[in-house]
């Protein structure tokens, strides 16, 4: 699954200013997070976590041809306004990236477990199916902003919510545990060459 996303997220997305590894480099971390945040939560979704992971900003490649447009408003606004830049997508283009990610996994017929944890990563609790699903994303998506790599300006905003730990139980000496063992994976320079 990985070599096969690897080409396509290796794009350079203007309006979020996201370089040309960025997306890739934050899916297979978002990715990577989801499966040990399983493994440590004994949450039987590994595979279909990981999957998730590194599809669940898809839509950004749809979205940022519109972003382009739009981009530099967007960028002054989000840094302005005290909304998340899902909330400005939403505003100003109609749709957040997560919505339009769901769209298309829908349209590809991946199963419905993906399709849900994509469209409602940066809202697990309106999830009306498979919301503990994503809520591993949701973390894991944090985790990935957290560690500061690729996820570009829409990073900023865009916190934990409780109601996500929570539901999976995960405490800050967890959260830390799950960035410890990225950060061992991260050592090892062949991680993102696919
Ligand atoms: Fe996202
Ligand atoms: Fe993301």
């Amino acid at each position: 699954m990985a070599s096969a996303v690897a080409p396509i997220l290796k794009i350079k997305l203007v309006g979020y200013e996201i370089d040309q590894d960025g997306l890739w480099k934050h899916s297979m971390i978002t990715a990577m997070a989801a499966k040990s945040l399983c493994k440590k939560q004994n949450l039987p979704y590994g595979d279909v976590a990981f999957t998730a992971g590194l599809l669940h900003d898809i839509g950004k490649l749809v979205i940022s041809i519109y972003v382009q447009e739009v981009g530099a408003y967007l960028l002054e606004k989000v840094t302005a306004a005290n909304l998340s830049y899902v909330e400005l997508e939403e505003k100003i283009i109609g749709f957040n990236h997560a919505t339009v990610g769901g769209f298309l996994a829908k349209n590809w017929n991946l199963p419905e477990d993906l399709v849900q944890s994509i469209s409602w990563h940066h809202a697990p609790s309106s999830a009306q199916y498979h919301s503990e699903l994503a809520s591993v994303i949701h973390v894991a998506n944090g985790i990935a902003s957290l560690l500061g790599i690729g996820g570009g300006v829409d990073s900023f905003l865009n916190p934990l919510q409780q109601e996500a730990l929570d539901r999976l139980s995960l405490k800050e000496s967890d959260l830390e545990f799950i960035m410890s063992e990225l950060g061992e994976f991260l050592l090892d320079p062949t991680i993102f060459s696919y």
